[in-house]
């Protein structure tokens, strides 16, 4: 009987949910910022394989950059949010420390693809992080650490999806051309939030500042002045 309860104990602790050392549903719920991307995740059923990890590192994208990933048909949707989680704990520190100025870190997405799961992670001379698809510029900035439990799981913002090969060209143009935006074509979200941008009303002045802002790094550094809670 006792032994029967044992055995039943072990069971329940070694099952998935028990297991889970982190939720990074839970951690990313007061962050308004990155609702999309938390929508993504759970939609993709990424965030419930990022649990199984034993460390990782999330790259989140804000709500407003997030549009090149969000706009994914289905089959490339869940492969390209996993790519967005690394398979080891990483802070700023923790990349600083790396001996090498540039390395090749598996995502998520090598478990399912070799090949595609992988990002190129490159440090500038001036310090700023940057991560990107191995053979495609490194565009996605490193922003901030948004949560963090060392050494399990990390939760980071960069400025664009970081999309893996072969992912972007068919998706990313329809959104620009239908903004009208032949002036200001650049391949990143940004590009695309600048399209936005220029749609929108000259009067409206913060969401412009907030934009502009995302360009250097001491500003958003700092906990944002707008609505959302860090
Ligand atoms: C990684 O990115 C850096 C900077 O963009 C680039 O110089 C390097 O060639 C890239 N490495 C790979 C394997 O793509």
């Amino acid at each position: 009987m006792a032994a029967k309860i044992l055995v039943i104990l072990l069971l329940a602790a070694a099952s998935p949910a028990v297991l889970a050392a982190f939720d990074v549903m839970q951690m990313l719920a007061d962050k308004p910022r990155y609702a999309t991307f938390s929508k993504l995740l759970q939609q993709t059923k990424v965030a419930g394989e990022a649990n199984q990890l034993r460390a990782a590192t999330l790259l989140v994208v804000p709500n407003k950059f997030v549009k090149s990933l969000a706009s994914l048909p289905k089959d490339k949707l869940r492969p390209a949010v996993a790519n967005h989680v690394l398979l080891s704990y990483f802070d700023p520190i923790k990349l600083d420390e790396m001996k090498t100025k540039t390395a090749i870190l598996p995502s998520l997405l090598s478990n399912t693809d070799k090949k595609l799961g992988v990002l190129n992670y490159t440090r500038a001379d001036d310090g700023q992080m940057y991560f990107g698809a191995p053979g495609a510029s490194c565009a996605a900035k490193l922003v901030k650490v948004v949560a963090a439990r060392p050494y399990s799981v990390s939760i980071m913002e960069v400025s664009e999806p970081i999309l893996p090969a072969g992912f972007t060209s068919s998706v990313a143009a329809p959104g620009r051309r239908g903004k009208g935006g032949k002036d200001k074509i650049k391949p990143s979200g940004a590009g695309l939030e600048d399209s936005k941008m220029v749609a929108r009303k000259p009067g409206e002045g913060v969401r412009g500042k907030v934009t502009k802002d995302v360009g250097s790094e001491s500003e958003t550094a700092a906990p944002s002045p707008g609505p959302a809670p860090f």
